[in-house]
């Protein structure tokens, strides 16, 4: 009878299992997996181009295999301009719904296109630029008069006087938790640019984005121009042409409720803000 020691049958089993190991490693690589099947899909984009402004806008298409492209609509244009159509333009820099850049109407809703999964059951989907603003190139509107207005509701603290100790204007929890889904706005201007009082009036409706703004400041318990802030919107055009219709909450791609913020403004120049601005009802999103 043949005797086998532990350590010479170790060895043999470590030589068997490296060959084998060996064998499937060079049969994977000799037969690489499959690639899956391309599936493409068309974005049909509008283009424009200042420098031709004789050329009236069009939509272009462009053909893309989704399984080499990311999972968000900003992928496939960021693919499109970098291997297709370097042309073609549209703003963006964050690329994690906190710039506000991408906003632009993807399949009729307005949107961020970094937070909007590409829709891999429909074979085409088309893309616009931000409604009834002007264009300055393909999917990039001018922003000019937005952020005017945003500037004119004077979007910082202004408290009463120096902070108490030279050092910090102080808020309770419950005070701070007040400011909750109102500072997380990002100006991206989907819900200004879904909202039909602003797309006739943008001259001097403010819109839902900016009202919400400056409601933010007259919720905000360190501030102490809250009825300066009201007074600058007691006129026709400013506030009041909300007409409540919510277009502007249903497009927010932050989940945030400029309806709402606009319906407290107006409760309040309505019936007299409280003065203590810590009395005012929490403005949840
Ligand atoms: S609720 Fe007011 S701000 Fe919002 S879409 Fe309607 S009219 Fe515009
Ligand atoms: S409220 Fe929403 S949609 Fe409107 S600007 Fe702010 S983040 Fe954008
Ligand atoms: S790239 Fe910043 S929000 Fe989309």
């Amino acid at each position: 009878m043949l005797a086998v020691s532990s350590s010479s049958m170790r060895m043999a089993l470590r030589n068997v299992s490296r060959a084998a190991f060996s064998t499937s490693a060079v049969s994977a690589m000799a037969t690489p997996a499959a690639e899956p099947a391309p599936k493409m899909k068309t974005f049909k984009i509008y283009r424009w181009d200042p420098q031709q402004p004789t050329v009236k806008p069009k939509l272009e298409s462009y053909e893309i295999d989704l399984n080499r492209t990311g999972p968000m609509v900003l992928d496939a244009l960021l693919k499109i301009k970098n291997e297709v159509d370097s042309t073609l333009s549209f703003r963006r820099s964050c690329r994690e719904g906190i710039c506000g850049s991408c906003a632009m109407n993807i399949d009729g809703v307005n949107t961020l296109a970094c937070l909007c999964r590409i829709d891999r059951d429909s074979s085409t989907s088309k893309i616009y630029p931000l409604p009834h603003t002007h264009v300055v190139k393909d999917l990039v509107p001018d922003l000019t008069q937005f952020y005017k207005q945003y500037r004119s509701i004077q979007p910082y603290l202004q408290p009463a006087g120096p902070a108490p100790g030279g050092k910090e204007y102080l808020q309770s929890p419950e005070q701070r938790r007040r400011l909750d889904g109102l500072y997380e706005c990002i100006l991206c201007a989907c819900c200004a640019t879904s909202c039909p009082s602003y797309w006739w009036n943008s001259d001097a409706y403010l819109g839902p984005a900016v009202l919400m703004q400056a409601y933010r400041w007259m919720a905000d318990s360190r501030d102490s121009q809250g009825d300066k802030r009201r007074e600058m919107l007691q006129n026709a055009f400013s506030l009041y042409r909300c007409h409540t219709i919510f277009n502007c909450t249903r497009t927010c791609p932050k989940g945030l409720n400029p309806a709402k913020a606009i319906a407290q403004i107006k409760k309040d120049m309505a019936i007299g803000a409280p003065k203590d601005a810590a009395d005012r009802p929490l403005q949840a999103p």
